[in-house]
């Protein structure tokens, strides 16, 4: 056992120390199911979490007590313990005769890490960006915290995404609308490229229907003194504005709110728009499809299906209504499945094109026999 507490000890006192945890106790029936170093309050004291079977309890206890009196008899009364630290992994298992072994492996935020260094994002990793900073996604110093890596490659692949549908265009001023902005880490990167990055001047535009979420943004926009960045409490479909509108996102706002979304920006006349449609519940009930009934009777492949028509028939609609459209992955499915991004510009296109996409779309419809709330509204509003 002393090869185990040699090597927690080391990586304890270590400055990049991150968690360490014990868990798979010997006594099933005990209190304690595991126990959580979650970090160093300060050079001479650790916290420790202890994670029972009704509540959860915080210590702290001074460094030298714990490796000599607490880390012992831990590691007695688990079988399991995984040290993190910034750059790598230690597990430790421990068998009844409490011979242990050690597995070294080299931690993955850290590998990654280098690799965005490499990747030349529009936010590198390493100088201090204030709304990351505001955000918690980076400390002080500009380096990206660990836990929030995967966060600082999506804010990243989105400012790419709007970089290149700009990438051609002179623009001076410029309104954004930002749908179920929720937390709104996206917002913040949206009006920090365009601000910042471009020197346009923006006036962006955050809707959600959570009144505490919008008060914490616009507490945070006014700290930063984004003081074009506002957040409105409210439902997409009710959002007024007598602002031209150039822009539109909606990512991830469910079911039909991205259509409610669409809808808007059809009616302001928006230059742009990029959607990540999440939920699409409306169509599962109605998808129905003779020669694919083998694959409908399966839930999750229905899921799949609904999610994918429901998108293309988005997707077509758009173009109907004079956009180009492009779909891609918006980042990778290792991350979330709800991944697909539509990404649209308005366009000049003649009347026999726009006849042939609407044809097109109606011979789809048929062949899935729906009646998508889309379709309803933009024929209600004479779009198409
Ligand atoms: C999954 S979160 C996405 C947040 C953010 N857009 C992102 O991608 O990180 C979806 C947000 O949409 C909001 N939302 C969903 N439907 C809405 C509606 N009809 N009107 C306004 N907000 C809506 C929810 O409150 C939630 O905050």
């Amino acid at each position: 056992m002393q090869n185990a507490i040699d090597a927690i000890s080391e990586q304890l006192i270590g400055e990049t120390f991150e968690k360490c945890t014990f868990s798979s106790p010997r006594n099933k029936s005990g209190e304690i199911r595991s126990v959580v170093i979650n970090a160093i309050s300060n050079s001479l004291e650790i916290t420790v979490e202890l994670r029972l079977q009704k509540h959860n309890d915080i210590k702290t206890i001074l460094k030298k007590d714990f490796l000599t009196k607490e880390l012992p008899e831990y590691l007695q009364q688990f079988k399991q313990c995984l040290v993190k630290s910034e750059a790598s992994e230690i597990q430790i298992l421990l068998n009844k005769k409490m011979t242990s072994k050690i597995i070294k492996s080299v931690n993955k935020n850290e590998v990654n890490k280098k690799h965005n260094r490499d990747k030349n994002y529009l936010i590198p990793d390493g100088e201090p960006c204030p709304f990351l900073v505001a955000i918690d996604v980076m400390d002080k110093s500009g380096r990206v915290k660990s836990n929030h890596y995967k966060k600082f490659r999506q804010i990243n692949r989105f400012l790419e995404l709007v970089n290149d549908l700009y990438r051609d265009q002179e623009l001076s001023e410029f309104h954004a609308v930002d749908f179920g902005c929720g937390k709104s880490y996206l917002t913040f990167a949206l009006y920090h490229y365009f601000a910042n990055i471009k020197k346009i001047k923006i006036k962006i535009t955050g809707i959600d229907l959570k009144q505490e979420v919008i008060d914490h943004c616009n507490e945070i926009a006014e700290k930063l003194s984004f003081d074009q960045l506002h957040f409105a409490h409210g439902f997409i479909h009710d959002f007024k504005t007598d602002d031209p509108v150039d822009f539109v996102v909606t990512l991830h706002a469910c079911d039909t709110a991205t259509d409610d979304a669409i809808l808007f920006s059809l009616r302001h006349k928006a230059e742009k728009m990029m959607f990540v449609p999440c939920c699409q519940h409306e169509l599962n009930k109605q998808l129905k499809n003779d020669e694919s009934s083998i694959l409908l009777k399966h839930g999750i492949f229905r899921d799949r299906m609904t999610a994918l028509v429901t998108d293309t028939m988005r997707a077509q609609l758009l173009e109907v209504c004079g956009y180009k459209v492009q779909s891609m992955e918006f980042i990778s499915l290792e991350h979330t499945a709800k991944n697909i991004l539509l990404r649209c510009s308005k366009i000049e296109r003649d009347s026999k094109k726009t006849e042939e996409l609407l044809q097109n779309y109606l011979t789809f419809k048929k062949q899935w026999n729906i009646e998508p709330y889309l379709e309803k509204e933009l024929s209600s509003g004479k779009f198409i």
